[in-house]
């Protein structure tokens, strides 16, 4: 089967023909429709985010479930399938406390790049490659944990359902879970890409009276005055975004900031645009060498939160049928998250484009599946 393989940091993606093992006791074999093009796979592409390689990257995909291993009993052929990329166990402590987000067998495992069964299913001519995230679904097909495998009903196109395996869960969550924005509420959202509009849309949907947006992208402010921002703030040429969200804000801050880029100037940004005893919720994802720095004097002062949301704080297998029903009741606009569609041998364009900011969400077509054409 075709698949995109980074071989190593700062390639380009090659196209291989892989060999994909038959999917092993509690696995399921997924034909992939569509998978999103997200900027964590950028950050492994460019060294941010060190992941073992080589690895067939992906992590936003949707599709059919052709197969499943012995002891499946969640999903079955036929079952239309978003796939989520915390395949938690269940029982750790943090799955425990109610925190599947934060599972540690589920975050080992994403950094060893195999699948909670052990081991990879993947090769190349006699060479294990990698899973990126047990999820890998620049591919035709991917063989997955079955807790990486939610079921969803079949009358979503699977593009835009592709979308809510990442983007759409880590923004919305952010908002609703971590922060738990309320009615009347400002919020002001740094960086307007996939995950950046879904917190503009979530905050709106909370009933937020205030949002801002900002990025130095001219195109994603008036995609973000579409999908419920109130304001907007263009941050090309300049460095400073504080000012004009106090300007906005009173000279107070909005109660809530959330990054949506994964820089350390963005993430102190957010933090000193924040009104004391606000809340800031950083949500891009940095290197891990970064570091941040924040006026000791302003931690007991301005009593901010400073908190961090993975995977939106999300249970996969609730929140996103939860999303998707949102999105069938005309609620969240997922179509005009999609700026372009791409076939999997024009993946190398679509992170170009991805990297110049011109993308809400680039999206791979396997073909199959739904697509344009179904009238949404
Ligand atoms: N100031 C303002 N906007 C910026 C800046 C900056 N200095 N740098 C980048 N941006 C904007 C880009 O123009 C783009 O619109 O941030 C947006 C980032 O969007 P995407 O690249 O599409 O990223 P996305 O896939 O939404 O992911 C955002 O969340 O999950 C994490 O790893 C992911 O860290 C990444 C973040
Ligand atoms: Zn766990
Ligand atoms: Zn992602």
């Amino acid at each position: 089967m075709k698949a995109a393989v980074l071989a190593e940091e700062a390639a380009r993606l090659e196209i291989r023909d892989l060999t994909l093992a038959p999917p092993g006791p509690h696995e399921v074999l997924v034909r992939l429709a569509a998978s999103g093009v997200c900027h964590s796979d950028l950050h492994v592409i460019e060294g941010v985010l060190p992941v073992p390689l080589p690895a067939v990257l992906g992590h936003e995909g949707a599709g059919v479930v052709e197969a499943v291993g012995e002891g499946v009993t969640g999903t079955k052929p036929g079952d239309h399938v978003v796939l989520s990329w915390v395949p938690s166990c269940g029982h750790c402590y943090y799955c425990g406390i109610g925190r599947p987000d934060m599972c540690d067998e589920a975050f080992s495992i994403q950094m060893l790049g195999t699948l909670p069964g052990g081991g990879v299913r993947l090769g190349d001519r006699g060479q294990e490659v990698y899973h990126f995230l047990g999820t890998s679904c620049f591919a035709e097909r991917a063989v997955v944990s079955e807790r990486a495998v939610v079921p969803i009903r079949t009358d979503v196109p699977l593009d835009r359902a592709a979308l809510v395996g990442c983007a759409v869960t880590t923004g919305y969550g952010a908002v609703v879970h971590t922060a738990q924005v309320g009615r009347g509420a400002s919020v002001a959202v740094v960086g307007l890409g996939g995950v950046g509009l879904s917190i503009v849309q979530a905050a709106r949907l909370q009933g937020a009276a205030q949002i801002i947006a900002i990025d130095r992208v001219p195109e994603k402010l008036d995609l973000a005055l579409r999908l419920g921002a109130t304001d907007v703030v263009d941050a090309r040429g300049t460095d400073d975004i504080v000012t004009p969200v106090l300007d906005l804000t009173e000279g107070r801050g909005s109660d809530y900031a959330f990054e949506a880029i994964g820089r350390p100037a963005t993430i102190e940004a957010a933090y000193g645009m924040t009104r004391k005893a606000g809340m800031t919720v950083v949500v891009g994802i940095a290197s891990p060498d970064e570091q941040i720095s924040l006026n000791a004097f302003a931690i007991p002062s301005a009593a901010r939160i400073l908190t961090g949301s993975w995977y939106g704080q999300s249970r996969p297998q609730e929140d996103i049928p939860a999303i998707l029903d949102l999105y069938m009741a005309g609620r969240l606009d997922l179509d005009a998250l999609i700026s372009r569609r791409y076939r999997l041998e024009e993946i190398n364009d679509a992170f170009a484009a991805l990297a110049r900011g011109e993308l809400a969400r680039g999206i791979v077509m396997f073909g199959g599946g739904g697509g344009e054409g179904d009238g949404r």
